[in-house]
């Protein structure tokens, strides 16, 4: 068992510090010896959590251990897994990795809460901090509200996906590891030079991890969230992409300044993207692939976009091919996010058939 022994005079201080980082462990009693103040730490192992004790707040302490020899030695995963099986309701449960920081999903007792953090920070050597979600996605920047539980009290995430690094603050703009599949899928589909416009860019992953892999495309990336687009301004230095053109504005006005720009278009606003099929012919050469993100019912929501897509291009005489459609993840009890890649082919029908003869 842990404790953080500091010399009485330094005891307040000290005392302060780890409330403030959610270390003290209440449930156990303050220690005293001579002219010291031994208190009780909640058990972290996590290795970045003690480097960050040090630096901070270990000059004038000392970490010392004592054995709790009754403890059952059952591991992390399933203490947590343990905890979290009591408050299973349908898809909102467990907890996510982003990088550092690791976000618990669940509603859960507060005292549940804190032991399920301590585990996560002791399983998780890479995480420094626990936060839990306090509310629904929402609004038009998509963002969602956080409140911090334990750890290094931050909500910049630095998170790896794909050679590349993403730095973010978790509350000023929508990130979802969830599409890091989708993200690997497109881009070993991606050509060199090709031309390429990310509507909906957010803090830039689809767009840095494709200009990363492939040097010579040239990507547009249109978000209107100004917070998303300061860190994609960040993440393109982080990861030296700068054939990543970031881009801050609405896509229903920006998307003007780049007709026929586009062989490959991502609009990853599964909410409503199926609005923006205007804005995609509009950046479209005369031939483009789009791969677009729809929420819809699990059982209508394919066929649904493929109806509105032919429908779509029949009103503006171009042509559709559906190339590949599948189900991203589920959303909510009777939604699921689906992905339909697709070609637009502009060429009217004449000319393409003399073109062939
Ligand atoms: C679901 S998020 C996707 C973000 C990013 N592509 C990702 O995968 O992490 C949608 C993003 O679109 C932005 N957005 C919503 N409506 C927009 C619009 N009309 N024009 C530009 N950006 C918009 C939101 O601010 C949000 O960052």
């Amino acid at each position: 068992m842990k404790y953080l022994k500091a010399a009485k005079k330094n005891a307040e201080n000290v005392k302060k510090q780890i409330l403030k980082l959610g270390l003290l462990d209440k449930s156990r009693k303050i220690g005293f010896e001579e002219n010291s103040v031994l208190f009780p730490l909640i058990d972290i192992s996590n290795r970045r959590i003690k480097k960050y004790i040090e630096k901070s707040i270990m000059r004038k302490t000392e970490l010392i251990d004592r054995e709790n020899r009754n403890r059952t030695l059952r591991s992390n995963a399933e203490r947590i897994n343990r905890i979290f099986e009591k408050y299973k309701t349908g898809l909102a449960r467990g907890y996510d990795i982003l990088g550092n920081i690791a976000i618990i999903k669940s509603e859960l007792d507060k005292k549940e809460e804190i032991k399920v953090a301590e585990e996560i920070l002791n399983f998780n050597p890479q995480v420094t901090t626990v936060v839990a979600q306090a509310g629904a996605v929402s609004g038009r920047y998509r963002l969602r509200k956080f409140r911090y539980v334990l750890g290094i009290k931050t909500f910049v995430s630095e998170y790896r996906e794909s050679n590349c690094l993403f730095r973010f603050d978790i509350r000023k703009a929508f990130f979802s590891n969830r599409l890091s599949y989708e993200r690997e899928r497109i881009n070993s589909q991606v050509k060199e030079n090709e031309n390429i416009c990310v509507m909906f860019a957010g803090v830039g992953p689809f767009a840095i991890e494709i200009a990363k892999k492939h040097k010579s495309t040239n990507i547009v990336a249109i978000e209107m969230n100004k917070n998303a687009v300061g860190y994609m301004k960040d993440n393109i230095n982080l990861n030296k992409s700068p054939n990543v053109k970031p881009i801050l504005g609405n896509v229903r006005v920006r998307s003007k300044d780049y007709r026929d720009f586009a062989d490959r278009i991502i609009v990853p606003m599964p909410k409503s993207s199926i609005k923006f099929l205007d804005q995609i012919l509009e950046v479209s050469k005369k031939k483009a692939i789009v791969h677009i993100y729809v929420f819809g019912n699990r059982d209508t929501v394919l066929k649904e976009t493929e109806q509105i897509l032919k429908a779509h291009a029949k009103n503006n005489n171009y042509r559709v091919k559906i190339l590949f459609e599948r189900v991203v993840r589920p959303y909510s009890k009777n939604e699921v996010e689906i992905v339909v890649d697709y070609k637009i082919d502009k060429i009217p029908r004449s000319r393409r058939d003399s073109a062939a003869g």
